[in-house]
């Protein structure tokens, strides 16, 4: 079973009615919303487990104000930082990889997958394994592994709750009784920051400027993937896998304003749209309360403020990103792990001022022509693709 059997809900309270949670990747930007959410509705929520990569300070802060059995830190040279500063509870630490995977793994009504790249893989797939409800957000793992994960997730009957704001939309006006009257997913894109500039400005952008997202406030990489519309890229091929609906069934369309989420159009002309403020706390809280509805600190849409909301098709010169999803969904196998990996690295690469601004495009599509997509038939296959493109993605960014 996985998201798109909404039926046979399984019992996600436990025994004091509390809804027990894990967060992997809570000091990131979707975890602390996520934790924003629950502390204000401490009666409800308990906490089991809280991971990072290396934030002890942020991890500790969040431990005393939750007071989670288990706390993880990826990074095993911060354990001992870690234990010491929670020493005067009863929180147990663990540290390194493997340990996230295990805190995955523990018994919990409910999992934020939040780590942030295809580093998220080995935790949510232990969720999955186990038959978690997953609220899922980190949307590289399905473009890495799409068909493995969605093949397990029916399998072990874990259940994947979109937590992107456009699929969280989608999942909402998705008439699953009736999936064949769908004509079309049109994801909406905010176009990001760069969308009025010109290709001789855009080879010159920061760092600093490319994570300055217009609307959404972000972590790091996914607002570099939205200034190169990547990001739309990514979740285009994660509707792909998690909606069931082929490619050319999946549209982009730009809007600025980020107040539709994203639409469902139907054979007959109708088209479903949810809107509302661009808070992520209200696809979290969507998950979060699943199957019901929560009150969230979102602002309340007021669409006469607004006054007009503005859409425009994606400029495919400006933004390669759309067409190398497209070709890499074509390949198939592990073309998007390779188109996933290369971007990874690239992204890394201009955060650290090592490449510019469009050689991400560049070394991204460079990785999807030089290296032949295998059958994705197992883990194993999926991890010598990632290393390779990493590989190949990094000798590019020396060249840039
Ligand atoms: N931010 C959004 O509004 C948003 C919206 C939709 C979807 N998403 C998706 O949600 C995911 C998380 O995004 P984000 O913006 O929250 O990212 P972020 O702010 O960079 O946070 C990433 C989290 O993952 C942890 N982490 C990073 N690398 C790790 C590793 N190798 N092993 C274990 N943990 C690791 C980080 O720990 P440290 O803090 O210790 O580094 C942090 O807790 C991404 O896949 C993104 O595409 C985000």
């Amino acid at each position: 079973m996985n998201i798109l059997q909404v039926k046979n809900i399984k019992p996600v309270t436990d025994k004091s009615g509390r809804r027990r949670v894990t967060i992997l990747g809570s000091t990131g930007s979707v975890g602390c919303q996520t934790i924003d959410l629950i502390a204000r509705a401490p009666e409800k929520y308990e906490v089991v487990a809280l991971t990072a990569r290396k934030n002890i300070a942020k991890l500790v802060e969040q431990a005393r104000l939750l007071r989670p059995e288990l706390v993880v830190i990826a990074d095993q040279s911060q354990y001992r930082a870690l234990k010491d500063a929670l020493a005067d509870t009863n929180i147990a630490v663990t540290a390194g990889d493997k340990a996230i995977e295990d805190a995955a793994a523990l018994d919990s009504d409910w999992v934020m997958s939040a780590i942030v790249g295809a580093a998220g893989l080995p935790a949510t797939l232990a969720a999955v394994r186990r038959g978690a409800v997953i609220a899922f957000a980190n949307k590289e793992t399905l473009v890495c592994a799409g068909p493995l994960m969605m093949r397990l997730a029916a399998e072990c009957g874990a259940q994947l709750l979109p937590v992107d704001s456009e699929h969280n939309a989608i999942w909402q006006v998705f008439d699953f009784e009736r999936r064949e009257a769908i004509s079309r997913l049109i994801l909406t894109a905010s176009g990001g920051p760069f969308r009025t500039m010109t290709r001789a400005d855009m080879a010159k952008v920061t760092p600093q400027q490319a994570v300055k997202h217009p609307v959404w406030s972000m972590g790091a990489k996914i607002s570099v993937d939205s200034a190169t519309l990547m990001n739309k890229a990514l979740e285009v091929i994660e509707a792909h896998f998690l909606f069931h609906m082929p490619p050319e069934k999946i549209d982009v369309l730009v809007h600025p304003q980020s107040v539709v989420h994203s639409m469902v159009e139907y054979e007959d002309g109708s088209v479903l749209a949810q809107m509302g403020t661009p808070d992520m706390r209200t696809p979290i809280g969507y998950c979060l309360a699943w199957p019901k509805r929560m009150q969230t600190p979102a602002a309340k849409l007021d669409l006469a403020k607004i006054g007009h909301l503005s859409f425009e098709a994606p400029d495919p010169e400006k933004f390669p990103a759309l067409r190398l999803a497209r070709d890499a969904m074509k390949a198939g196998g592990t073309a998007p792990a390779t188109l996933n990996a290369a971007n990874e690295v690239a992204v890394q690469a201009f955060l650290d001022g090592r490449i510019g601004f469009l050689d991400i495009e560049r070394i991204n599509e460079a990785a999807l022509t030089a290296l032949s997509p295998m059958p994705l038939t197992d883990l194993d296959v999926l991890r010598e693709a990632d290393r390779s493109a990493r590989r190949y993605a990094e000798a590019q960014t020396l060249s840039a």
